[in-house]
This record gives structure tokens, C-alpha cells and sequence, in this order.
């Protein structure tokens, strides 16, 4: 029997997560698949190079153990239409050199939505892992990345029956429509233990931007919040950003101790509106680096409040209990609300909205919730799909 050709796609911060746990199912696939007399895969990992920086990308590969990809197109930032438009030209040189049988693409950023379009056109199929969310919000980018792939997609691997349903109303066959789960949780099992056993002051200690030379000493599990912050909407506008940071400054670090992550993005909006230096002096917000994927789950499990713009955290809060306060008007992920069961609340990004919706979450237990075949096993779903192809 010949090999399955797959070829797999990462771009940026959020992919990675996904794609770990692929490429060691892969792998444990292939090691008992001649003794089962099962179809091998054989498996290409590409990199596009949207995110670049060694604390948001090479990062991950180490500490979650992906194997170096065998090809990285270097796209680097750009606008969208330049990220996109240099992702699908070198993309496909290397789908047309390698002629996969499938490209297997995750999550919704540019590399996920270029590189469908690519293989679709050089008659690849296309294999979305992460289908069928939805936000209805097309001022987000990631909602016409997600659109675009799951119209182009042969096969759609949802996480949850929201996702499924969306599917369904768009008319896409059921024959293509294949509920796995969560890919991103298995990641988040195999790593609980590690992450566990890290202690906040060390993480703080390797990675503090400021307030510089602070005392990180006694920082206690369930005493401090912890801010993500990227999206465009929130922090491209000083019309939003300004009053966002008042707010962190002001009221919300007042009341917990705050560890905040810094995106790219973000500290250069902070920098250009003016707002660098009082981030930067409050002895109550401790900024830090991007994260390592272990470093960010020790601080999800530890926080007694979680901000945030990012949809996987939502999501591994559900899993670790952390209340988590949304920093949207809408989100794909409904299945993480508290009124679908989740721990997470829409907030906006106004802070009056937001300081309401603080106030009830701070009154919240922590609570875990798991939707179905949210099981740390996903990703052996997905090349048991594969690998009957
Ligand atoms: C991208 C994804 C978003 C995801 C986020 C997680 C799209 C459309 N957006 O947004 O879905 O939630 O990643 O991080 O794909 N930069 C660096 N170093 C890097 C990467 C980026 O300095 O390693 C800078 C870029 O120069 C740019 C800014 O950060 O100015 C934004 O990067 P970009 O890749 O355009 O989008 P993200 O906001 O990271």
C-alpha cells in the first residue's frame, strides 16, 4: 500500500499548539501501522514564518517537542494581502515540488486560509482542523480566514456540535463534516504535569520587561490576574487602548496584582500612543515577554482571573477553571460561555462593561467544564480519519 502524502501547515503562535500533538500521532500511527497492516502517512511540516520571533515561535517547537519544519517560507509581517499573497507564492513551489495527498491545515490565520487556497488550486485536498467556528463578524480577519478554508475544505474537523451546526447551515455535506474534539487540549494534557510544577517567581524572574527591578517574590496561586491583549480591534484604536489602560491601571490592578504577556503588536501600540511609560512604572502590572506555551498554562492555572482577547486561552481556561473575561463583543467559541456551560464572559472592550463583568467573575469558583471529546485524544481522531483515506 502506498503511503499517504500529508502536508502540514503552521504560521503562527496559535498553530503550534495544534499541530504538536498531529505530528506525534503521526508518528505513532506509522510505528504500529506495518504491523497492523494499516496505510503509513507520510508527513511534510511547513512553516510559513508569519510569526518570526524566537519567543513566538522556535520557542514552542522546543518546549512542545514538534520537530524542526522541513520547510520555512520566511513570510514574515506585512499587511494581510502581503502576508497572504507571499505565503501562497511560496507555498506553492513547495506543494508542487512535493505533491502531498493532503494538506492538513489548523485554526484560522493567514497561513491557515493562503495555504488552502494554494493546495486547492494546485488540486490538493484540504483537510481543516479546527472547522466550522464562527464569530459573524466580518471586521475580524480571522472570520473570512475561516470562511474561506472551511468553503474550500474537503474535510472539516470540528471541535464541538456549535461548530458542526454552523457547517450544516452552510450547506456542507455531512460526509465531510468530522467531530474530533479539541486538538488544542490534547496539548494541554500531555503538559499539565510539566507546567504544574513551574513556580510563578521563576517565570517572572526570566522574563519581567518591567516594572524593572520589582520584588517577584510571593506572588500566591489564586492572588493575581493575568492579561492577554492582540487583537486589532483592542489595541490598534488609542480611542479603545487609552481608556483600557487607565482602567488596568487605575482600578483592576488596585484590586489583584496583574501579570500581563505583551504581545508584538501590542507593546508597539502601547509605545506609540504615549503609554508605555505608565505601564511601565505601575508597581502593580508586571509586564512580561511572550510566553512559553508551559511558562502561560502555569500562570492560566494559578490565576484567580484570566483577560483576555485569545480564543485558545478561552478555551484551556474551560479546562483549567480559571473565570475568564473575554475581551470581545462576539466570539466563535460559544461552547466556552458560561451560559453554554463554560467559564468564560463576554466583556467588550468599554470599560464600564468590563469592570461589571469583573465584579461577577471574581465572585465565580473556579470551575472546569469539558466539552465532549475534549479528551486529550483528538488528534488520534484525526489520522484515524487520515489514514483510512
Ligand atoms: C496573528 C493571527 C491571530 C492570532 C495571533 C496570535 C492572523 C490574521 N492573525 O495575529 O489570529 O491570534 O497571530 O499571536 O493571522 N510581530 C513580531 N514578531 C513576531 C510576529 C509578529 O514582532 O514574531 C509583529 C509584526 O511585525 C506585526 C505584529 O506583530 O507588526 C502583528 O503580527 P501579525 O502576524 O500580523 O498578526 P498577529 O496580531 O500576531
Amino acid at each position: 500500500m502506498k503511503a499517504l502524502r500529508v502536508m502540514s501547515v503552521v504560521g503562527a503562535r496559535p498553530n503550534f499548539m495544534k499541530i504538536g500533538p498531529l505530528v506525534r500521532a503521526i508518528q505513532d500511527h506509522n510505528d504500529r501501522a506495518s504491523t497492523e497492516g494499516r496505510r503509513l502517512l507520510d508527513h511534510y511540516l511547513v512553516h510559513t514564518g508569519q510569526h518570526y520571533d524566537p519567543a513566538m515561535s522556535q520557542s514552542f517547537f522546543g518546549s512542545l517537542d514538534i520537530p524542526e519544519p522541513d520547510v520555512n517560507l520566511s513570510v514574515g509581517s506585512g499587511t494581510h494581502a502581503e502576508q497572504v499573497g507571499r505565503t501562497m507564492i511560496a507555498f506553492e513551489k513547495v506543494v508542487s515540488e512535493w505533491k502531498p495527498d493532503w494538506v492538513v491545515v489548523v485554526g484560522d490565520v493567514n497561513a491557515t486560509c493562503a495555504c488552502s487556497i494554494t493546495a486547492k488550486k494546485e488540486r490538493v485536498n484540504v483537510a481543516h482542523i479546527e472547522a466550522g467556528l464562527r464569530s459573524f463578524d466580518l471586521t475580524m480577519p480571522e472570520e473570512i480566514n475561516r470562511m474561506v478554508t472551511d468553503r474550500l475544505s474537503d474535510l472539516l474537523f470540528t471541535p464541538d456540535e456549535f461548530a458542526d451546526l454552523n457547517l450544516r447551515d452552510e450547506g456542507v455535506p455531512e460526509s465531510r463534516i468530522k467531530r474530533v474534539g479539541n486538538i488544542m487540549i490534547d496539548t494541554l494534557e500531555q503538559n499539565l504535569p510539566t507546567a504544574e510544577a513551574i513556580r510563578i517567581e521563576s517565570i517572572l524572574q526570566e522574563s519581567l520587561i518591567a516594572p524593572i527591578g520589582s520584588r517577584v517574590l510571593g506572588f500566591e496561586d489564586r492572588e493575581f490576574a493575568v492579561l492577554t491583549l492582540h487583537r486589532p480591534s483592542n489595541v490598534d484604536d488609542p480611542d479603545v487602548l487609552i481608556p483600557l489602560v487607565r482602567f488596568l491601571i487605575d482600578k483592576l490592578s488596585v484590586s489583584l496584582p496583574m501579570i500581563w504577556t505583551l504581545h508584538p503588536r501590542t507593546r508597539k501600540q502601547l509605545e506609540r500612543f504615549g503609554l508605555w511609560e505608565a505601564v511601565a512604572s505601575c508597581d502593580r502590572i508586571f509586564l512580561v515577554e511572550p510566553l512559553g506555551y508551559l511558562q502561560m498554562l502555569r500562570l492560566n492555572l494559578g490565576a484567580r482571573l484570566l483577560l483576555t482577547d485569545s480564543g485558545g486561552l478561552q478555551e484551556e481556561c474551560c479546562v483549567t477553571g480559571t473565570p475568564c473575561i473575554t475581551l470581545r463583543e462576539n466570539t466563535e467559541r460559544p461552547v466556552t460561555l458560561r451560559e453554554n456551560g463554560g467559564v468564560c464572559a463576554l466583556a467588550g472592550n468599554e470599560v464600564s462593561r468590563i469592570e461589571k463583568v469583573m465584579a461577577e467573575q471574581m465572585e465565580l469558583p473556579r470551575r472546569q467544564c469539558r466539552p465532549p471529546l475534549w479528551d486529550g485524544v483528538t488528534s488520534r481522531r484525526v489520522v484515524e480519519e487520515l489514514s483510512v483515506l
